[in-house]
């Protein structure tokens, strides 16, 4: 341990701390905008700078030595912390009320904190790129912290960034589509301000809603409902399902269903084909397909093994198919006029759903894709009040889910779910204890072996990009041991997917991913099979998991994006 003295407080902390870090433990949080608690320390933005022994330096960048003495708000330290804020601020847009990040934007907080109102301000304007339906850059706001293309680069290894002469941008200047990006949305999630955003839907939703011949229809992805607190101010988690389900009709929701209930058919569908290409030499191992950001990964990277994915489309996709189909038909409603508005935790969603083969419903499967973040502000305009709004149960047909579906938002459930139906499948045993917590937690890779009636199942959880390529280069190379792998493009899964709530750092995911499996261990089915709505859509209307209308509505195939 080390011993410094923060304003005139001691403070031991174990050696190799960061100034930084030693001024928070002495109670003292000090400003940044390029570093990030999750990321490698940038020492670009010189925000954080305080007095160390009687010289300017940056907190960041240096470690608390014994008898170290640190000023954090003297006359020099105060100076040097306003003039790079006031840098950064002559060059940056005051465009804040048209700026997705407005009230949740560590520049805007920092110029209010610091009371900045004297810059004279001459921006740098550059157009923005809208070329993807998932995100959008805008450079002209860029503070240069550099957070985003460590986050594309080194973590999701997908390197469509690139810094020249210190100021970041899309690799060869191109716009955003035609780069590598898989439109993950993560650069977003660390971008400190409104440089990088999701692509904002909520005037299509207006629109959609204030047309009376559209009947509008929604989906809630499993990662949504324990974030979407955060967004509304509660303690991670906290806000309850129905009360959810009762806020959603107040924006005009005709119904409210659950992507829930297609996780669990997608255990049905996907558990089926494992066991198949294991009984029948199939491509093994099989990977995992509901992450839209990975799809564009292997796509893009490994497009000679894409046989290895699972043909299931993503549970959003499922329900899209479903929707204008299978309850469109029992409800006698004339598909033509449904409205498919899916809440999501990823702004890869948005593409996913716009992709021109996911029309399999004979219409545009699912019309709009809203994330957490959106959702959040929908709710900020509609206003309702929480303590006093009565619960609503989902619609139904495509509403009732198990807890094997809930876990599908954490790194690791996927897997869960699918062993939960696949044991009880293969051995016709009850399986009596339903956790598999050696596919749990937030770690970058998992693995697990697994007995089904005597054949020893190899499976491996890879959660961000970075962990996949390290998985697919071992099947490349043809030395990889497992049958079933689970991938998910965001670290920790989609509870860190690039539409949820902003901050969304790893302290934050592990409490997602706690309230997610605090969820599943509440409810009274937490089998996929167990559901009553996919039982019954089975004998009405599907027949057979991997069946003729299954293959015709729940699965797809994948193509080289050539990029
Ligand atoms: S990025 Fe922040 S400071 Fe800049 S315009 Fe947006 S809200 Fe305002
Ligand atoms: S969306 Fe993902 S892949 Fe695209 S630039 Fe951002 S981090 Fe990179
Ligand atoms: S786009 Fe955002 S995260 Fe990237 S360097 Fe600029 S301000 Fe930082
Ligand atoms: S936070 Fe230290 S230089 Fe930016």
């Amino acid at each position: 341990m080390v011993s410094i003295t923060v304003n005139g407080f001691e403070v031991a902390v174990p050696e190799g701390t960061t100034v930084m870090k030693a001024c928070a433990a002495a109670g003292f949080d000090l400003p940044s905008l390029c570093t990030h608690p999750d990321l490698k320390v940038k020492d670009n933005c010189k925000v954080c700078t305080v007095e160390i022994n009687g010289e300017l330096k940056t907190a960041c960048s240096v470690d608390a030595v014994n008898g170290m003495t640190v000023k954090t708000f003297s006359p020099a330290a105060l100076k040097a912390k306003i003039d790079s804020l006031k840098k950064i601020l002559q060059v940056h847009p005051q465009d804040c009320l048209n700026c997705a990040r407005n009230q949740n934007c560590e520049l805007q907080t920092l110029a209010e904190t610091f009371i900045i109102r004297d810059v004279v301000n001459k921006p740098f304007l550059q157009p923005k790129d809208t070329s993807t339906p998932s995100l959008v850059r805008d450079p002209s706001k860029c503070t240069l912290c550099l957070r985003c293309v460590e986050m594309c680069n080194d973590i999701q290894t997908v390197a469509a960034l690139e810094v020249v002469n210190g100021i970041p941008r899309t690799v060869d200047g191109l716009p955003l589509i035609q780069t590598k990006c898989v439109m993950c949305g993560q650069c977003a999630l660390v971008c400190p301000v409104g440089a990088i955003v999701e692509n904002e839907q909520i005037d299509e939703f207006l629109a959609a809603v204030a047309d009376p011949d559209k009947i509008v229809v929604t989906q809630i992805a499993p990662a949504v409902r324990v974030a979407i607190a955060e967004e509304l101010g509660m303690k991670t988690g906290s806000l309850d399902m129905l009360k959810f389900v009762a806020g959603l009709r107040t924006l005009g929701f005709d119904r409210v269903f659950h992507t829930n209930f297609t996780a669990d058919l997608t255990i049905l569908e996907e558990g089926n084909e494992l066991l198949k290409r294991l009984k029948t030499g199939g491509t093994l191992p099989m990977i995992t397909s509901c992450s839209p950001g990975w799809i564009n990964f292997i796509e893009t990277f490994f497009p000679d093994q894409l046989d290895h994915l699972s043909t299931c489309k993503s549970p959003q996709q499922m329900f899209g198919a479903l929707v204008k189909t299978y309850w469109a038909e029992k409800m006698g409603v004339d598909p033509s006029k449904i409205y498919s508005v899916s809440i999501m935790p990823c702004t890869a969603k948005k593409f996913e759903a716009s992709r021109p083969e996911m029309n399999s419903s004979g219409y545009q499967d699912v019309d709009l894709v809203l994330t957490t973040r959106e959702i959040g502000k929908l709710f900020k305009i509609g206003g309702p009040d929480w303590e006093q709004l009565e619960p609503s149960q989902f619609d139904s047909l495509l509403g009732a889910y198990t807890g094997a579906a809930v876990i599908f938002g954490a790194s690791g459930g996927v897997m869960e779910a699918a062993l939960r139906t696949v044991y009880e499948v293969v051995t016709g045993n009850k399986l009596e204890d339903v956790n598999f917590n050696m596919v749990r937690g937030f770690q970058g890779m998992k693995e697990a072996e697994v007995d089904l009636a005597g054949t020893k199942v190899k499976v491996a959880v890879a959660n961000s990009l970075g962990s996949a390529r390290k998985i697919m280069d071992e099947i490349k190379a043809g030395t990889s041991p497992y049958h079933f792998i689970e991938v998910m493009c965001c670290p920790g899964g989609c509870i860190g997917g690039g539409g949820q709530p902003i901050p969304s750092t790893i302290a934050k995911k592990v409490e997602r991913i706690d309230a997610i499996y605090e969820e599943d261990a509440g409810l009274p089915l937490r089998k996929s099979h167990e559901n009553p709505e996919v039982v019954k859509i089975y004998e009405d209307f599907l027949h057979e998991p991997l069946g003729h209308k299954s293959h015709e509505l729940l699965h797809t195939h994948y193509h080289p994006t050539g990029k």
